[in-house]
């Protein structure tokens, strides 16, 4: 019996993006009159997003270095009988063209890889390069100022202030984010701040169900969106 996990729009942690994603997805499907999209998730790791998509109907490539990420993937793709709309491909962002042609998907998804990638302006211009004109990019990174403000509220006043004074590496501003996608030539669609509240509340409050209401409420607003744990921004490749 497939196990039960949670699905990414039901989730507090994961809801902004997912309801963002699968809005622009609709969309552009929409657009293109067809209804399956050719999606590369980029470090898509285990799949949280990859499976949801593909039991949607997309096809689904994630690449990533991680054998043990890939193995649970296909596993989970295997329990969702997802298995023929989701390929898994080793390798990075910095290989990511030995695994799929430049300008063949619809959608990328970068959840949570320029953080890690060696060289973000590289890797973001790599995943612009993935998509067709008119693809859409997803595209989610931790937070500078987030991480500020979790430092503080955590009584870590100095370790706040050298996070706000930098360098702050691995962490992005919504205006660093901003600046990596238009660099690699995509045109912002939307911003988002995700996790504001549910990794401020406590813990009494984690489970609670106004949670994802009110992260969904406040996610687009930028006096709340700049302080959230992550950034998200969709963008689109001009030129359809
Ligand atoms: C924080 S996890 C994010 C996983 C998934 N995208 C998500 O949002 O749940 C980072 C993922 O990036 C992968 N990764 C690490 N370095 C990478 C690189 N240079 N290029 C692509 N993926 C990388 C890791 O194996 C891991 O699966």
């Amino acid at each position: 019996m497939a196990a039960e996990r949670t699905q990414p729009g039901t989730s507090a942690r994961t809801g902004v993006v997912w309801e963002v994603l699968v809005g622009g997805l609709a969309r552009l499907a929409g657009s293109t009159g067809g209804g399956a999209l050719d999606v590369v998730d980029l470090g898509g790791g285990t799949g949280g997003f990859a499976v949801p998509l593909a039991r949607l109907g997309h096809r689904v490539t994630v690449v990533d270095p991680s054998p043990d990420a890939l193995a649970s993937l296909e596993r989970r793709a295997d329990e969702e009988g997802v298995s023929e709309r989701v390929r898994a491909v080793q390798g990075d962002l910095g290989s990511v063209f030995d695994a799929v042609a430049k300008e063949s998907a619809d959608a990328v998804l970068c959840h949570g890889v320029l953080e890690v990638a060696d060289d973000p302006v590289e890797g973001m211009g790599a995943a612009a390069r993935v998509l067709r004109p008119g693809g859409l990019a997803s595209v989610l990174a931790a937070s500078r100022d987030g991480l500020v403000v979790a430092r503080a509220l955590n009584g870590n006043v100095a370790g706040a202030l050298t996070a706000l004074h930098g360098p702050t590496p691995r962490r992005f501003t919504e205006d660093a984010l901003v600046e990596l996608v238009v660099a690699a030539g995509l045109d912002v669609v939307s911003q988002h701040g995700v996790l504001l509240f549910a990794d401020l509340v406590p813990t009494a409050a984690a489970d609670d169900p106004d949670l994802i209401e009110l992260e969904l409420a406040t996610a687009s607003r930028p006096e709340f969106r700049a302080l959230a744990t992550r950034l998200h921004v969709l963008a689109s490749r001009p030129g359809a």
